[in-house]
Formats: structure tokens, sequence, C-alpha cells
């Protein structure tokens, strides 16, 4: 057998010094970190009622809220948005990754009805898909990169909390990632703000179970998930968490 000689580590360096960085196909681009035109063109597809409800989410769900959430789900593939209601954040989401597919699910036929419209006007009507019931049994084919919770788990009753993220852990291609965006339960006065304006949209009926973020955090590391947190403050006193649960 020949014997090949190694060539010395310090001209091996020298040589891969000298060629300089490779050609990348890939290109970075760091757009608007708030898609201050992304929600504009959402706000200009919605008649006029909706369009101040419109205005009033985006206002509540701010710049770094929205850039941690865009930032931790997948820039490509299919998404579910659970209770996407008129599908302000499927627009948003879809504008600022248009790789992304994502499917709207919620049980209010007249949301969905606009949620359809609302991507139709931002050019998403090929890549968003909306379907209305309940994401607890809802028929939903094939599965998610990627899953979004936006506002809604405290909306869900308490025993159906810990179902509905099994089916949403299952609903999961491996290594898929799920993105809750709730309210914790402190500080009091934060979640008491938050309670007032719940009861002023949903009337005393509805039932509004929120959850101390160590309590979501315990309940997704139960179902295998790799969880991490981050409280985003606000200059309302709105207590937000958003949690990204990996599947294992
Ligand atoms: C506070 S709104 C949030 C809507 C939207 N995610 C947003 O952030 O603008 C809560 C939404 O959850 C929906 N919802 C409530 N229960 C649900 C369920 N079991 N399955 C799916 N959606 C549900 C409601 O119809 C409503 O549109």
């Amino acid at each position: 057998m020949p014997v090949t000689e190694r060539e010395p580590v310090s001209s091996r360096l020298m040589r891969a010094l000298s060629r300089g960085p490779r050609p990348s196909s890939q290109r970075f681009e760091a757009p608007e970190v708030y898609g201050r035109e992304a929600i504009s063109r959402i706000a200009r597809a919605l008649p006029p009622v909706e369009r101040v409800y419109a205005n009033v989410r985006f206002s509540i769900l701010r710049p770094k809220l929205l850039s941690v959430m865009d930032l931790l789900l997948p820039d490509a593939g299919r998404i579910l948005d659970i209770g996407c209601g008129f599908g302000l954040f499927a627009a948003y989401f879809g504008q600022t990754q248009p790789a992304r597919r994502i499917v709207g699910v919620d049980p209010d036929a007249r949301r969905i009805a606009m949620a359809e419209r609302v991507s139709e006007a931002v050019g998403l009507s090929a890549s968003n898909r909306f379907v209305a019931g309940d994401a607890r049994d809802v028929a939903l084919e094939g599965t998610f990169a990627g899953a979004y919770v936006l506002d809604v788990m405290h909306h869900i009753p308490e025993q159906d909390q810990l179902p509905m993220l099994v089916r949403l852990r299952d609903l999961l291609a491996p290594r898929g990632v799920l993105v809750v965006k709730d309210i914790t339960t402190v500080p009091a006065f934060g979640l008491e703000f938050t309670r007032l304006l719940d009861r002023v949209m949903v009337g005393w009926d509805e039932p509004l179970r929120y959850r101390h973020h160590r309590e979501w955090g315990e309940m997704l590391a139960s179902l295998g998930f790799h969880v991490r947190m981050v409280r985003v403050p606000d200059v309302l006193p709105y207590p937000h968490v958003v949690i990204a649960a990996t599947k294992r």
C-alpha cells in the first residue's frame, strides 16, 4: 500500500485563509423589525369595526412581542394558528416569512370568513387556509412544523387545557415548535387588568382560566417538550409571557 505524505497543518491553514470566504447562496436581510407595512395592509383589508379591533390588537402585541414570536416560529412549512380570530396574525406571520403556510382554526365562522378575506387582501390566499371548528376536536390533516396559540389558552376550560396541549404535540412533526403566548398571573394587578378587559370582550359566562407561567412550563415539560420562556414587559400592565415548547 503506498504511503501518502500528509501536508503540514500550517500550510493547509495558510491555503484555506488565502482562499477567502466561500461565496454564499444565502442572502441575509434584516427587514424592519416590526412589520409596520404588513400591519397597515392587514388593517386596510378590514371593515371599520374590525379595523379598530385590529389596531387595538397590534398596539397590545407590540414590536418586541411579535418579533419574539416571529423568530421562534419556523420560517417555512405548515404552521397551525389556534384560535386565529380574524386572521390578523396569520396575515402578519405569513407576510414576514412568505414560505410559511398557515392553517388557522377558530370556532367562530364569521371570524374565519374575515380571516380568509384578510389573507386574500394581503396576497396570501394561496398559502394561508382557514378552518371553522374547535381546536379540541376539529379534523386536521398531516403534521405541522410549528403551531402558535396567541392569547387563547386562558379561554379554554381548565379541564381541557392539558388535553389540548397533548393534541397540539401530536399534530407537530418531530422538532416542531409550539409557541404559546399567554398572560401569566403575576403581578396580580396586571392579571386583574387583563381579566377585566377579557370580561368586557367575552362577557361573564365564558371560562377564563389563567395560569402562572411556571405551571404552563411544567405541563408542557410533562408532555415531553423542551421548554423555554420569556416575559415581555409592556407600557401597559399586561403580564405577557411567550413560551416556546419544542417537541423532542
Ligand atoms: C382573545 S381571541 C384571540 C384571537 C387571535 N388569536 C388574536 O390574538 O387576535 C381568542 C380566540 O380564541 C378562539 N377560541 C376560543 N375557544 C377556542 C377553541 N376551543 N378552539 C379554537 N379557538 C378557540 C375564539 O373564538 C377567539 O377568536
